[in-house]
Protein backbone atom coordinates (compact mmCIF):
# COMPACT_ATOMS: atom_id res chain seq x y z
CA UNK A 1 0.00 0.00 0.00
CA UNK A 2 1.39 3.75 -0.66
CA UNK A 3 1.61 6.15 1.84
CA UNK A 4 -1.47 8.09 2.13
CA UNK A 5 -1.59 11.41 0.81
CA UNK A 6 -1.10 13.28 4.26
CA UNK A 7 -4.38 15.75 6.15
CA UNK A 8 -3.84 18.77 7.93
CA UNK A 9 -3.46 18.85 11.29
CA UNK A 10 -6.31 21.46 11.37
CA UNK A 11 -8.64 19.21 10.23
CA UNK A 12 -7.56 15.55 11.79
CA UNK A 13 -7.67 17.25 15.12
CA UNK A 14 -11.33 18.49 14.56
CA UNK A 15 -13.23 16.40 17.45
CA UNK A 16 -17.39 16.55 17.61
CA UNK A 17 -18.71 14.79 20.09
CA UNK A 18 -22.07 14.45 19.72
CA UNK A 19 -21.72 13.22 15.87
CA UNK A 20 -18.79 10.32 17.22
CA UNK A 21 -20.95 8.48 19.61
CA UNK A 22 -23.23 7.69 16.07
CA UNK A 23 -20.69 5.33 14.72
CA UNK A 24 -21.31 2.70 17.16
CA UNK A 25 -24.59 3.48 17.06
CA UNK A 26 -25.21 3.13 13.42
CA UNK A 27 -23.36 -0.41 13.81
CA UNK A 28 -25.68 -1.53 16.33
CA UNK A 29 -28.51 -0.21 14.06
CA UNK A 30 -27.27 -2.06 11.13
CA UNK A 31 -27.41 -5.32 13.52
CA UNK A 32 -30.57 -5.19 13.66
CA UNK A 33 -31.28 -3.35 17.01
CA UNK A 34 -33.39 -0.56 18.16
CA UNK A 35 -31.36 2.41 19.52
CA UNK A 36 -33.45 4.68 21.86
CA UNK A 37 -31.38 8.34 20.70
CA UNK A 38 -31.24 11.06 23.41
CA UNK A 39 -28.01 12.22 21.75
CA UNK A 40 -28.97 14.73 19.01
CA UNK A 41 -30.33 18.46 19.34
CA UNK A 42 -32.40 17.84 16.34
CA UNK A 43 -35.97 18.60 16.86
CA UNK A 44 -37.04 17.35 14.00
CA UNK A 45 -35.35 13.71 15.03
CA UNK A 46 -38.25 12.81 17.29
CA UNK A 47 -41.96 13.13 16.61
CA UNK A 48 -44.39 15.61 17.71
CA UNK A 49 -42.27 18.77 16.71
CA UNK A 50 -42.77 19.40 13.12
CA UNK A 51 -41.64 22.74 10.82
CA UNK A 52 -44.80 24.49 10.98
CA UNK A 53 -46.83 24.01 7.80
CA UNK A 54 -46.72 27.99 6.72
CA UNK A 55 -43.03 27.85 7.01
CA UNK A 56 -42.66 24.40 5.03
CA UNK A 57 -45.52 25.86 2.26
CA UNK A 58 -43.27 29.00 1.58
CA UNK A 59 -40.18 27.19 1.65
CA UNK A 60 -41.92 25.05 -1.13
CA UNK A 61 -43.65 27.67 -2.76
CA UNK A 62 -40.32 29.59 -3.15
CA UNK A 63 -39.01 26.77 -5.28
CA UNK A 64 -42.10 26.47 -7.72
CA UNK A 65 -41.91 30.34 -8.14
CA UNK A 66 -38.21 29.87 -9.71
CA UNK A 67 -36.42 31.25 -6.43
CA UNK A 68 -33.79 28.50 -7.27
CA UNK A 69 -31.23 31.48 -8.18
CA UNK A 70 -28.16 32.69 -5.79
CA UNK A 71 -29.29 35.45 -3.74
CA UNK A 72 -27.35 39.02 -1.79
CA UNK A 73 -24.68 37.75 0.01
CA UNK A 74 -26.20 39.50 3.13
CA UNK A 75 -29.33 37.85 3.00
CA UNK A 76 -32.83 38.53 1.49
CA UNK A 77 -33.92 42.22 1.75
CA UNK A 78 -37.01 40.85 3.51
CA UNK A 79 -35.67 38.82 4.97
CA UNK A 80 -32.86 41.22 6.60
CA UNK A 81 -35.52 43.56 7.91
CA UNK A 82 -38.25 40.82 9.44
CA UNK A 83 -35.39 39.67 11.43
CA UNK A 84 -34.22 43.37 12.35
CA UNK A 85 -37.98 43.73 13.53
CA UNK A 86 -37.85 40.94 15.91
CA UNK A 87 -34.41 41.73 17.36
CA UNK A 88 -35.74 45.06 18.03
CA UNK A 89 -38.52 43.24 20.07
CA UNK A 90 -35.97 42.08 22.07
CA UNK A 91 -34.92 45.41 23.45
CA UNK A 92 -32.60 46.89 20.88
CA UNK A 93 -32.23 49.07 17.94
CA UNK A 94 -31.50 46.79 15.05
CA UNK A 95 -31.49 47.83 11.75
CA UNK A 96 -31.42 45.43 8.67
CA UNK A 97 -27.79 46.73 7.53
CA UNK A 98 -27.11 44.92 10.80
CA UNK A 99 -28.36 41.56 10.07
CA UNK A 100 -26.39 39.49 8.16
CA UNK A 101 -27.96 35.44 6.83
CA UNK A 102 -25.79 32.93 6.83
CA UNK A 103 -25.85 29.03 6.41
CA UNK A 104 -26.59 28.65 10.47
CA UNK A 105 -25.26 29.70 13.14
CA UNK A 106 -21.96 27.56 12.20
CA UNK A 107 -21.48 29.47 9.00
CA UNK A 108 -21.57 32.70 11.31
CA UNK A 109 -19.12 31.37 13.69
CA UNK A 110 -16.66 30.50 11.39
CA UNK A 111 -16.96 33.84 9.28
CA UNK A 112 -16.64 35.64 12.42
CA UNK A 113 -13.65 33.59 13.66
CA UNK A 114 -11.96 33.93 10.80
CA UNK A 115 -12.73 37.82 10.39
CA UNK A 116 -11.42 38.28 14.16
CA UNK A 117 -9.09 36.04 15.18
CA UNK A 118 -5.06 36.40 14.33
CA UNK A 119 -2.11 34.14 15.71
CA UNK A 120 -2.58 33.80 19.47
CA UNK A 121 -5.96 35.62 19.73
CA UNK A 122 -8.30 34.09 22.21
CA UNK A 123 -11.84 32.99 22.37
CA UNK A 124 -13.30 33.23 26.21
CA UNK A 125 -15.93 30.43 26.08
CA UNK A 126 -18.01 28.74 28.45
CA UNK A 127 -16.84 25.09 29.70
CA UNK A 128 -19.03 23.06 28.44
CA UNK A 129 -19.63 24.24 25.14
CA UNK A 130 -21.07 23.80 22.01
CA UNK A 131 -18.31 22.08 20.62
CA UNK A 132 -17.73 23.98 17.36
CA UNK A 133 -16.58 27.06 19.96
CA UNK A 134 -13.81 24.68 20.94
CA UNK A 135 -12.99 23.19 17.55
CA UNK A 136 -12.69 26.22 14.78
CA UNK A 137 -10.97 29.10 16.30
CA UNK A 138 -7.82 26.81 15.79
CA UNK A 139 -8.14 26.63 12.34
CA UNK A 140 -7.43 30.86 12.19
CA UNK A 141 -4.68 31.61 14.66
CA UNK A 142 -6.38 31.14 17.68
CA UNK A 143 -7.27 29.50 21.00
CA UNK A 144 -10.28 28.73 22.79
CA UNK A 145 -10.17 29.04 26.82
CA UNK A 146 -12.86 28.29 28.98
CA UNK A 147 -14.35 29.95 31.42
CA UNK A 148 -16.59 27.87 34.19
CA UNK A 149 -19.73 27.22 34.56
CA UNK A 150 -20.76 26.92 38.53
CA UNK A 151 -21.92 22.92 38.05
CA UNK A 152 -23.53 23.04 41.36
CA UNK A 153 -25.75 26.84 41.02
CA UNK A 154 -26.98 25.84 38.13
CA UNK A 155 -24.33 26.02 35.85
CA UNK A 156 -24.25 29.58 36.06
CA UNK A 157 -21.53 31.90 34.66
CA UNK A 158 -18.42 32.16 37.25
CA UNK A 159 -17.71 35.55 36.45
CA UNK A 160 -14.59 35.84 38.84
CA UNK A 161 -13.33 32.97 36.40
CA UNK A 162 -14.12 34.89 33.23
CA UNK A 163 -12.38 38.10 34.80
CA UNK A 164 -9.47 36.50 35.90
CA UNK A 165 -8.95 34.97 32.33
CA UNK A 166 -9.55 37.93 30.54
CA UNK A 167 -6.59 40.09 28.87
CA UNK A 168 -6.17 42.20 25.61
CA UNK A 169 -5.49 38.77 23.57
CA UNK A 170 -9.14 37.80 24.23
CA UNK A 171 -10.80 39.30 21.21
CA UNK A 172 -14.23 37.59 21.66
CA UNK A 173 -15.97 36.68 24.84
CA UNK A 174 -18.74 33.85 24.29
CA UNK A 175 -22.38 33.50 25.97
CA UNK A 176 -24.66 31.14 24.85
CA UNK A 177 -27.98 31.99 26.58
CA UNK A 178 -29.74 29.67 27.14
CA UNK A 179 -27.03 27.40 27.35
CA UNK A 180 -26.08 24.06 25.14
CA UNK A 181 -25.06 21.38 26.72
CA UNK A 182 -26.48 22.35 30.12
CA UNK A 183 -29.53 24.69 29.89
CA UNK A 184 -28.52 27.42 31.65
CA UNK A 185 -30.68 30.86 31.29
CA UNK A 186 -29.12 33.82 32.28
CA UNK A 187 -30.77 36.88 32.65
CA UNK A 188 -30.43 40.81 33.35
CA UNK A 189 -27.70 40.45 35.63
CA UNK A 190 -25.73 37.75 34.93
CA UNK A 191 -26.02 39.37 31.54
CA UNK A 192 -24.83 42.80 32.89
CA UNK A 193 -21.91 41.37 34.97
CA UNK A 194 -20.53 39.57 31.77
CA UNK A 195 -20.62 43.17 29.95
CA UNK A 196 -18.92 45.17 32.66
CA UNK A 197 -16.19 42.78 31.91
CA UNK A 198 -15.88 43.17 28.63
CA UNK A 199 -15.74 47.01 28.78
CA UNK A 200 -12.76 46.73 30.20
CA UNK A 201 -10.89 45.72 26.98
CA UNK A 202 -11.19 47.66 24.14
CA UNK A 203 -11.04 45.07 20.94
CA UNK A 204 -12.72 42.22 22.77
CA UNK A 205 -16.50 41.44 21.50
CA UNK A 206 -19.00 39.71 22.78
CA UNK A 207 -20.68 37.06 20.84
CA UNK A 208 -24.26 36.26 22.38
CA UNK A 209 -25.57 32.74 20.59
CA UNK A 210 -29.33 33.11 21.79
CA UNK A 211 -30.53 30.26 19.40
CA UNK A 212 -32.51 28.90 22.01
CA UNK A 213 -33.72 32.26 23.55
CA UNK A 214 -37.73 30.83 22.55
CA UNK A 215 -37.11 28.23 24.80
CA UNK A 216 -36.77 29.84 28.16
CA UNK A 217 -38.95 28.29 30.95
CA UNK A 218 -37.78 31.15 33.55
CA UNK A 219 -39.20 34.26 31.67
CA UNK A 220 -35.89 35.33 32.46
CA UNK A 221 -33.71 35.76 29.53
CA UNK A 222 -32.52 38.54 28.09
CA UNK A 223 -31.34 39.82 24.91
CA UNK A 224 -27.25 40.42 25.19
CA UNK A 225 -27.59 43.22 22.84
CA UNK A 226 -29.91 44.90 24.75
CA UNK A 227 -28.33 45.43 27.58
CA UNK A 228 -25.39 46.80 26.26
CA UNK A 229 -25.02 50.38 25.84
CA UNK A 230 -20.77 50.04 25.43
CA UNK A 231 -19.69 46.72 24.23
CA UNK A 232 -19.79 45.49 20.58
CA UNK A 233 -22.17 42.35 20.57
CA UNK A 234 -22.36 40.19 17.82
CA UNK A 235 -26.15 37.92 18.49
CA UNK A 236 -26.40 34.99 16.85
CA UNK A 237 -29.55 33.18 15.95
CA UNK A 238 -31.43 31.48 13.28
CA UNK A 239 -34.28 28.93 12.23
CA UNK A 240 -32.56 25.89 13.45
CA UNK A 241 -34.01 25.28 16.89
CA UNK A 242 -37.17 27.50 17.79
CA UNK A 243 -38.72 27.34 14.21
CA UNK A 244 -37.97 24.11 14.00
CA UNK A 245 -36.25 23.47 11.44
CA UNK A 246 -32.06 22.66 11.74
CA UNK A 247 -31.95 21.39 8.22
CA UNK A 248 -32.72 24.45 6.14
CA UNK A 249 -29.36 25.64 7.36
CA UNK A 250 -30.12 29.27 8.06
CA UNK A 251 -28.95 31.60 10.64
CA UNK A 252 -28.05 35.21 11.45
CA UNK A 253 -25.51 37.27 12.95
CA UNK A 254 -26.64 41.03 14.33
CA UNK A 255 -23.87 43.58 14.84
CA UNK A 256 -24.71 45.66 17.53
CA UNK A 257 -22.34 48.46 17.60
CA UNK A 258 -23.35 50.99 20.35
CA UNK A 259 -19.96 52.77 20.16
CA UNK A 260 -19.49 52.37 16.50
CA UNK A 261 -15.78 50.23 16.51
CA UNK A 262 -17.09 47.93 14.55
CA UNK A 263 -16.81 49.19 11.23
CA UNK A 264 -13.03 46.73 10.08
CA UNK A 265 -14.34 43.80 11.01
CA UNK A 266 -18.24 44.79 9.65
CA UNK A 267 -16.10 45.19 6.25
CA UNK A 268 -13.93 42.08 6.57
CA UNK A 269 -17.14 40.19 7.55
CA UNK A 270 -18.86 41.62 4.34
CA UNK A 271 -15.87 40.54 2.32
CA UNK A 272 -15.87 37.04 3.51
CA UNK A 273 -19.67 37.01 3.27
CA UNK A 274 -19.99 38.00 -0.63
CA UNK A 275 -16.61 35.59 -1.22
CA UNK A 276 -19.15 32.60 -0.16
CA UNK A 277 -22.10 33.39 -2.46
CA UNK A 278 -24.91 33.71 -0.56
CA UNK A 279 -27.00 31.37 1.84
CA UNK A 280 -29.94 29.40 0.57
CA UNK A 281 -32.68 31.25 -1.27
CA UNK A 282 -35.53 29.08 -0.75
CA UNK A 283 -35.01 28.03 2.94
CA UNK A 284 -34.82 32.21 3.86
CA UNK A 285 -38.06 32.20 2.01
CA UNK A 286 -39.68 29.60 4.10
CA UNK A 287 -37.62 31.44 7.64
CA UNK A 288 -39.17 34.51 6.41
CA UNK A 289 -43.20 33.05 6.74
CA UNK A 290 -41.66 31.68 10.17
CA UNK A 291 -40.82 35.12 11.29
CA UNK A 292 -43.58 36.91 9.69
CA UNK A 293 -46.66 35.04 10.73
CA UNK A 294 -48.33 34.21 13.25
CA UNK A 295 -46.51 32.77 16.00
CA UNK A 296 -48.81 30.90 18.43
CA UNK A 297 -47.59 27.68 17.82
CA UNK A 298 -44.89 28.48 19.55
CA UNK A 299 -45.85 28.43 23.11
CA UNK A 300 -47.52 25.44 22.69
CA UNK A 301 -44.38 23.53 21.43
CA UNK A 302 -42.70 25.20 24.28
CA UNK A 303 -45.09 23.88 26.47
CA UNK A 304 -44.99 20.76 25.49
CA UNK A 305 -40.85 20.94 25.81
CA UNK A 306 -41.05 22.57 29.50
CA UNK A 307 -43.56 19.15 30.32
CA UNK A 308 -40.94 16.77 29.04
CA UNK A 309 -38.58 18.87 31.25
CA UNK A 310 -40.40 18.22 34.47
CA UNK A 311 -40.91 14.53 33.86
CA UNK A 312 -36.98 14.17 32.99
CA UNK A 313 -36.56 15.85 36.24
CA UNK A 314 -38.60 13.95 38.21
CA UNK A 315 -37.39 10.64 36.40
CA UNK A 316 -33.98 11.40 37.28
CA UNK A 317 -34.45 12.51 41.12
CA UNK A 318 -35.63 8.64 41.55
CA UNK A 319 -32.60 7.21 40.38
CA UNK A 320 -29.64 6.44 41.98
CA UNK A 321 -26.49 7.21 40.51
CA UNK A 322 -27.97 10.14 38.83
CA UNK A 323 -28.01 14.07 39.56
CA UNK A 324 -29.01 17.08 37.75
CA UNK A 325 -29.09 20.81 38.05
CA UNK A 326 -32.44 21.81 36.71
CA UNK A 327 -32.57 23.30 33.20
CA UNK A 328 -33.60 26.92 32.38
CA UNK A 329 -34.34 26.22 28.52
CA UNK A 330 -33.20 24.67 25.57
CA UNK A 331 -34.00 21.35 25.34
CA UNK A 332 -30.83 19.45 27.02
CA UNK A 333 -29.90 18.35 30.41
CA UNK A 334 -26.41 17.96 31.88
CA UNK A 335 -26.66 15.14 34.20
CA UNK A 336 -24.02 14.44 36.76
CA UNK A 337 -22.96 10.52 37.15
CA UNK A 338 -22.35 9.90 40.85
CA UNK A 339 -21.30 6.12 40.87
CA UNK A 340 -17.51 7.01 41.39
CA UNK A 341 -16.50 4.51 38.66
CA UNK A 342 -18.85 6.41 35.96
CA UNK A 343 -17.39 9.74 37.63
CA UNK A 344 -14.15 8.85 36.33
CA UNK A 345 -15.01 7.93 32.69
CA UNK A 346 -18.25 9.34 31.20
CA UNK A 347 -17.22 8.22 27.79
CA UNK A 348 -16.89 4.37 28.88
CA UNK A 349 -20.74 4.93 30.99
CA UNK A 350 -21.95 6.09 27.01
CA UNK A 351 -20.44 3.32 25.22
CA UNK A 352 -21.45 0.74 27.48
CA UNK A 353 -24.90 2.09 27.91
CA UNK A 354 -25.41 1.75 24.28
CA UNK A 355 -23.60 -1.91 23.88
CA UNK A 356 -25.78 -2.43 26.68
CA UNK A 357 -28.84 -1.06 26.99
CA UNK A 358 -29.16 0.40 23.22
CA UNK A 359 -29.19 4.46 24.71
CA UNK A 360 -27.62 6.86 23.10
CA UNK A 361 -26.39 9.79 25.29
CA UNK A 362 -23.43 11.90 24.44
CA UNK A 363 -20.62 11.69 27.38
CA UNK A 364 -20.14 15.43 29.10
CA UNK A 365 -15.94 15.35 28.51
CA UNK A 366 -17.17 16.06 24.45
CA UNK A 367 -18.53 19.35 25.75
CA UNK A 368 -15.31 20.27 27.77
CA UNK A 369 -12.62 17.81 28.36
CA UNK A 370 -12.50 19.25 31.69
CA UNK A 371 -15.21 21.34 33.37
CA UNK A 372 -17.87 18.09 31.81
CA UNK A 373 -16.40 15.23 32.62
CA UNK A 374 -18.16 12.66 34.77
CA UNK A 375 -21.39 14.39 33.29
CA UNK A 376 -23.81 13.10 29.98
CA UNK A 377 -25.96 15.18 28.02
CA UNK A 378 -29.54 14.26 27.11
CA UNK A 379 -31.67 15.73 25.11
CA UNK A 380 -35.31 15.30 26.20
CA UNK A 381 -37.66 16.05 23.59
CA UNK A 382 -38.40 12.14 22.57
CA UNK A 383 -42.20 11.00 23.46
CA UNK A 384 -42.35 10.94 27.13
CA UNK A 385 -42.94 6.60 26.49
CA UNK A 386 -39.50 6.46 24.84
CA UNK A 387 -37.79 8.59 27.65
CA UNK A 388 -39.58 6.20 30.63
CA UNK A 389 -38.04 3.22 28.94
CA UNK A 390 -34.09 4.97 28.59
CA UNK A 391 -34.53 6.00 32.00
CA UNK A 392 -35.80 2.40 33.12
CA UNK A 393 -32.58 0.74 31.29
CA UNK A 394 -30.44 3.37 32.82
CA UNK A 395 -31.43 2.94 35.98
CA UNK A 396 -31.11 -0.97 35.67
CA UNK A 397 -27.95 -0.53 33.60
CA UNK A 398 -26.44 1.59 36.68
CA UNK A 399 -27.59 -0.96 39.26
CA UNK A 400 -26.48 -4.08 37.68
CA UNK A 401 -22.75 -2.54 37.22
CA UNK A 402 -23.33 -1.76 41.28
CA UNK A 403 -23.05 -4.93 42.39
C1 LIG B 1 -25.39 26.77 21.05
C2 LIG B 1 -25.59 26.38 19.63
N1 LIG B 1 -25.29 27.25 18.66
C3 LIG B 1 -25.46 26.93 17.36
C4 LIG B 1 -25.93 25.68 16.98
C5 LIG B 1 -26.08 25.35 15.53
O1 LIG B 1 -26.81 26.31 14.90
P1 LIG B 1 -27.12 26.23 13.35
O2 LIG B 1 -27.98 25.04 13.11
O3 LIG B 1 -27.81 27.52 13.07
O4 LIG B 1 -25.80 26.11 12.65
C6 LIG B 1 -26.24 24.73 17.96
C7 LIG B 1 -26.70 23.38 17.57
O5 LIG B 1 -26.84 22.48 18.32
C8 LIG B 1 -26.06 25.10 19.31
O6 LIG B 1 -26.35 24.24 20.28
Amino acid sequence: MPDPIPVSSRAASIEYAIRDVVVPATRLEQQGHTILKLNIGDPIAYPGLPTPSHMVEAYAAALSNGHNGYSPSYGLPALRQAIAEDEQRKGWSANSDDIYVCHGVTEALQLIFAAVLEQGSKVLAPGPHYPPYMAYPQMYGGQTIEYKLHSRDGWRPDFDDIASKMDDDVRLLVLINPNNPCGTVCGADDVDRLLAIAEQYPNCIVVADEIYDGLDFTNTHVSTASRSTTVPVIALNGVSKVYYAPGWRIGYMALHDPTQRLSLVRDGLERLLRSRLCASTPAQLGYLAGLTGDRAWMDAYASRVEEQRNHCLSRISQIEGLEVERPGGAFYMFIRLTDERWANDDKAFVLQLLEEEHVLLVHGSGFSPDLGKGHVRLVYLADVDVLDEAFDRIDEFLQRHRK
